[in-house]
């Protein structure tokens, strides 16, 4: 099958043949239609996290798909082939054409979106959905403030805890204000403009950070006590959330099936939306990452202000096209 792969940290990817994997009795071979890009593909590239997130050289990177199951394992009942399927997964492998995985990841593709448009679901989605509901524990009538609103991962957090019966203020570009109101968000502070913690009257019962350093520290100023500070992007002071009595924890996430099964009830409803940058042909996965960087300054030797630098739609996920 066609993949790319890196071969050596912080080097170039190579497209080019590798076997097809072989799948055990407990897994599904899935045919992948699209793919996504994520911060999480270049950080693992370059070797910068690599005591943490550790990869197998040669690497296919990708941590999110759309597909169709070519092939099923003997002990699986769940899926046959044919059935359009979308996941994320932990170890990447989903820049190529086939991908082995577990059912327990995977869910049915939501039947009104494209498998373009499903490819960027799996991994902003359900980290939202995981931060807020499994760490944050939000409930219908709290408040949440959500550091970078208008990102990918932000931007379903928004709509997520909007659904859920929330008033959820987001921190974001002061341009991004229509873009935050169009999905839910009740109130969006510009973070280039104001302090949050010197403009909000009242206290909140969660912060979701998915921006870190000061915006967390200043997070603690903003809470409730007994509310719960989660980070999708750094480590929480557990001596500064005792001090202020809430909780604070580091999420990373779980791929769950079962969530992105209900993800995918809520896409097919129009509750939520999934949003697309731009899409690539896979060969063109060096381009997509020079867009992504743009947002990562300094991740894989890319500059923002380089070659190549941000050419795309400001919100949405970069996907590439597989097959
Ligand atoms: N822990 C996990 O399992 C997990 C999973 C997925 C993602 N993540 C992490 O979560 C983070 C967010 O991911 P993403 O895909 O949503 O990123 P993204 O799409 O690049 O969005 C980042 C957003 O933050 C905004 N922003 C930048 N500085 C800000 C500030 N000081 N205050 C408020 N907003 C600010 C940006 O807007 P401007 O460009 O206009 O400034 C942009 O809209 C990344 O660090 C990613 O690695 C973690």
């Amino acid at each position: 099958m066609k993949a790319v792969r890196l071969l050596e940290y912080g080097r170039q990817l190579v497209f080019n043949d590798v076997p097809t994997p072989a799948i055990a009795r407990d897994e599904i071979l899935v045919k992948i239609k699209s793919t996504a890009v994520n911060h999480l593909d270049l950080v693992k590239a370059s070797g910068t996290a690599r005591q943490i997130l550790p990869i197998d050289l040669p690497w296919i990177p990708g941590h999110e798909f759309s597909g169709v199951v070519e092939q099923i394992g003997s002990d699986v009942a769940a899926y046959a082939p044919g059935d359009a399927v979308f996941a994320a997964n932990e170890t990447g492998g989903a820049y190529a054409e086939y991908l082995a995985v577990k059912p327990a990841a995977i869910a049915r593709k939501p039947s009104n979106l494209s498998f373009e448009e499903a490819a960027s679901v799996p991994v902003a989605s359900q980290t939202a959905w995981q931060g807020i509901f499994t760490h944050g524990h939000l409930e219908k009538g709290q408040t949440i403030l959500i550091h970078g609103g208008a990102g990918a991962v932000g931007a379903y957090a928004v709509q997520l805890a909007s659904h859920a019966g929330a008033t959820v203020i987001a921190t974001a570009s002061g341009d991004d204000e229509a873009y935050l109101n169009s999905i839910a968000a009740s109130r969006v502070i510009d973070y280039r403009e104001a302090q949050f913690e010197k403009v909000l009257r009242e206290k909140v019962d969660v912060v979701f950070d998915l921006i870190g350093g000061d915006a967390q520290k200043r997070s603690f100023l903003v809470l409730k006590e007994g509310g719960h500070l989660v980070s999708a992007v750094q480590p929480v002071s557990q001596e500064e959330a005792a001090m202020h009595h809430v909780s604070g924890v580091m999420m990373r996430l779980a791929p769950s099936g079962n969530v992105l099964s209900r993800i995918a009830r809520l896409l097919e409803e129009r509750t939520i939306r999934p949003d697309v940058a731009t899409v690539y042909a896979l060969p063109d996965v060096a381009q997509a990452w020079k867009d992504i960087a743009g947002n990562l300054p300094g991740v894989h030797g890319m500059s923002p202000s380089g070659p190549g630098a941000p050419t795309r739609k400001k919100h949405g996920k970069i996907v590439l096209h597989v097959a």
